[in-house]
């Protein structure tokens, strides 16, 4: 079992509705006072003499950057690291690396294409761990998806979003947040490429409406924002086989005007242009795809914050 006193964040259904708000509320005060940037006064001091392990096996670049600023910017201190470079490539353990760690650091992000991976070292680990991203959840990604719809539209509460594509990590995580913050799911996928039924039946049970489709236009037919993702996550090898599968699933024009009038357009980035999306939308007004990407900032900020027992209530 996790340690229950640590702020771990490895899974959004892992926290309460509550929780969520708080973070999401410190997330928008830090963005709100620029702290860090224009105000650099106490706020920004709120983690100083505190330092991130950021653990990545895999590239980022919205993850390592936001991570790396946001922490300076409160004032403490980021050391990056991928497995190759320390002993862990070599085979230390995860339970050793997670033990030593945390007699230096005070926060650990990783992400890793091995889930397992995670949790072994938010057990081991005596210091809170977050989820960087791994193949079944991106929590993280979905903690800026939702300070952005609000940004733009308002309480995200009783509101439909639907995703179109893979029903992939962030698909997860998405479907997580409707049970915790109440809002609504529809997801579109070709049949061999359906969300976790697992996570599926969790969120229902969790009082989440999810609408599991194989029609993208059924999926968005009045919904208040679609979503959709690469069809080629890290570590799939199926290329060809995904390219083909997705093609119906494109979000275009055609497929945003079935949408309800003024719907957003979010991604988490990177975009495939030409794949799950065209440049039409992706450029288009109703894309808010870069303010999504700098709430990742913010974002994890606020989570940072409440993280280390430093958030604004
Ligand atoms: N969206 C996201 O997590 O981006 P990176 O892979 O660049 O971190
Ligand atoms: N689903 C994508 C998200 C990248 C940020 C992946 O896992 O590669």
């Amino acid at each position: 079992a996790l340690k229950s006193n640590l702020r771990h964040f490895l899974d959004i259904r892992d926290h309460s509705g509550k929780t969520l708000r708080t973070i999401l509320k410190t997330s928008a005060r830090v963005k709100a006072q620029q702290v860090g940037r224009r105000a650099p006064l106490h706020p920004a001091r709120a983690l100083e003499g505190r330092s991130l392990g950021l653990i990545l096996a895999q590239p980022s670049t919205r993850t390592r950057v936001s991570f790396e600023v946001g922490m300076g910017q409160l004032g403490g201190r980021t050391t990056v690291l991928s497995p190759g470079d320390m002993q862990l490539g070599r085979g230390e353990s995860i339970a050793d690396t997670a033990r030593v760690l945390s007699r230096f650091l005070d926060v650990i992000v990783l992400r890793t294409g091995n889930d397992a991976a995670l949790r072994e070292m938010a057990q081991w680990s005596s210091v809170p761990v977050i989820n960087g991203l791994t193949p079944v959840s991106h929590p993280i990604q979905i903690l800026a998806d939702i300070l952005t719809f609000e940004e733009h539209r308002g309480p995200i509460t009783g509101k439909t979003l639907a995703w179109v594509g893979d029903g992939n990590n962030v698909a997860t995580s998405l479907m997580e947040a409707a049970a915790r913050l109440d809002f609504k799911v529809r997801i579109a996928t070709p049949e061999a490429f359906a969300p976790n039924p697992e996570v599926v039946s969790w969120a229902r049970e969790n009082g989440a409406t999810i609408d599991i489709c194989t029609s993208p236009e059924e999926a968005v037919s009045g919904a208040d924002a679609v979503l959709t993702d690469t069809w080629v996550s890290m570590g799939d090898s199926d290329r060809d086989a995904r390219l083909s599968a997705f093609r119906p699933y494109q979000v275009n024009a055609e497929l945003m005007a079935k949408a309800a009038p003024g719907a957003l357009f979010l991604h988490c980035l990177p975009a495939h242009i030409g794949e799950e999306v065209t440049e039409e939308v992706f450029e288009g007004p109703s894309s808010v795809v870069f303010d999504e990407a700098e709430n990742r900032l913010h974002s994890q900020k606020g989570l940072l914050l409440w993280a280390l027992g430093a958030e604004h209530d």
